[in-house]
């Protein structure tokens, strides 16, 4: 439970450090069994190349073994006796009794301590045609061999500790600089939160994970900021948008109550306030729909739609309209063109866009509505000869809340397009726009066929 505390740094540290020590004990047991089986069997290689060696300088003469020649023992802490046939000692060099006393075993090392040393000693039987006739004894002392090993064992368990701790420092330093930068970014997402979405993590030069942790982070914190903006643009276009028809009824309404007036101007008033309110519930539902569809909220109800009929219908409604304003509509389409979409949404694109095309359409300009077939799309071209939209405003028409032209815009919201944009995005189609100044404006919808 106590661990659950600790920083990732100590963690990583820790678990460095311990993996480390397993290694290094398991490597060093090996390490120190391996020399130790070395020596103990070049010791024994020794023992055996010593007998042979005092044995060929031997001679026999009857049961009586002397030297052939002076000896002179070869490796320093090296003893031995010669035994005769019945165990006696005959000949010896400066041999501890308790070696000369040990009982006679063949071809065997055996390893004693006397007085704290350890000895090893090996009896080898000497033979004359095959026949033994005493036995020689090398002994060595163990004590070089079991001095090295104790320095082994020192060397390890001093090193072993001291490495364990440079490897730890090294881990933390190097944890410590793989993260600081996530410090970075919990002080960053603390200042955050605390409102300042201005702030922006420092990209670290590398491309490691902690690199792109740090610029995905700032990518959100972009789109993060920028939808922020954008929410709070849009309540402040949207109760601008209400507030403007607002003020027209309260004004109205005020003017009417004040002093005493005739009926038709009361009735004035009254069709000047319905008219505002039904712009104000037109805005509204706009708003609604557009709001929907940013929150992704919007169900498509989705069928196959004959779109002659419902351009057809579009037509006819509008065709008054346009009449009132000296403005000739006609409607070509060749052959029968069937889609898959929402027919609410759908006819809603068709009528924002005709609806814009009579709004901005000069006196006894025209208004002409296509419909065809192209590469499995439906080709819906809306045109006008009115007043053409500037080339600089072209790329905002599709924005929330734009008007080209304010003053003349009059009864519109600059909603209407961002909706058909929207409602073409859903059905995955396109949507251009050509335009000339004081000529003309031309929509080009492309909506996928119902194959
Ligand atoms: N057919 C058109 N001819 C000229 N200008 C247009 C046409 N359609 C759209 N516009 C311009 O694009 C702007 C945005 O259109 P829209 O989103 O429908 O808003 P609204 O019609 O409410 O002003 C309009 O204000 C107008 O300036
Ligand atoms: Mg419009």
């Amino acid at each position: 439970m106590k661990a659950r505390r600790l920083t990732i740094k100590s963690k990583i540290t820790l678990w460095y450090a311990s993996f480390l020590l397993i290694l290094l004990v398991v490597f060093s047991i090996i390490l120190y069994f391996t020399i130790s089986g070395l020596l103990y069997k070049s010791n024994e290689d020794l023992l055996r190349a010593d007998a042979d060696q005092v044995t060929s300088i031997l001679r026999f003469e009857g049961n009586v073994i002397r030297f052939a020649e002076p000896y002179k023992i070869i490796s320093t802490n090296t003893y031995f006796v010669v035994f005769d046939m019945n165990g006696n000692a005959n000949l010896e060099s400066e041999i501890l009794p308790e070696l000369v006393n040990l009982p006679i075993e063949d071809e065997e090392i055996r390893y004693i301590t006397i007085d704290d040393v350890l000895w090893a000693a090996y009896d080898k039987p000497l033979k004359l045609n095959d026949i033994t006739i005493g036995w020689i004894r090398v002994s060595r002392s163990m004590e070089s061999l079991m001095g090295t090993l104790n320095n082994l064992k020192l060397i390890l368990f001093i090193s072993i500790p001291l490495y364990i701790l440079f490897a730890s420092l090294g881990g933390l330093f190097l944890a410590n600089r793989a993260l600081r930068p996530i410090d970075d970014i919990t002080k960053t997402a603390g200042k955050i939160s605390k409102g300042d979405l201005k702030q922006r993590l420092k990209t670290p030069r590398t491309e490691d994970e902690v690199g792109r942790l740090t610029v995905t982070f700032n990518e959100m914190l972009d789109k993060l900021e920028a939808f922020i903006k954008k929410e709070r643009q849009f309540t402040s276009d949207a109760s601008h948008e209400l507030r403007t028809p607002l003020a027209i009824i309260s004004a109205h309404a005020e003017q009417s109550l004040s002093g005493s007036k005739g009926t038709k101007e009361y009735k004035d008033a009254l069709k000047k306030i319905l008219e505002e309110s039904k712009k104000m519930s037109y805005v509204i539902s706009q708003l609604l729909m557009l709001y929907r569809s940013e929150e992704g909220k919007y169900k498509l109800d989705s069928e196959v739609l004959d779109l002659n009929v419902i351009v057809e219908e579009i037509m006819k409604e509008y065709g008054n309209l346009a009449l009132e304003k000296e403005i000739s509509v006609d409607f070509k389409s060749g052959e029968k063109i069937k889609i898959k979409g929402d027919q609410t949404l759908i006819t809603r694109l068709i009528i924002n866009l005709v609806d814009n095309a009579i709004n901005y359409s000069k006196e006894s300009g025209r208004v002409s509505v296509s419909l065809t077939k192209e590469n499995n799309f439906a080709i819906i071209k809306v045109e006008d000869s009115g007043t053409g939209i500037a080339g600089e405003d072209l790329p905002f028409i599709f924005d929330r809340f734009y008007q080209a032209d304010r003053a003349r815009g009059g009864q519109g919201s600059g909603l209407g397009l961002s909706i058909v944009k929207w409602i073409v995005e859903v059905h995955k189609g396109e949507i251009e726009v050509e335009s000339k100044l004081n000529q003309g404006t031309r929509f080009i919808i492309k909506l996928p066929l119902n194959l």
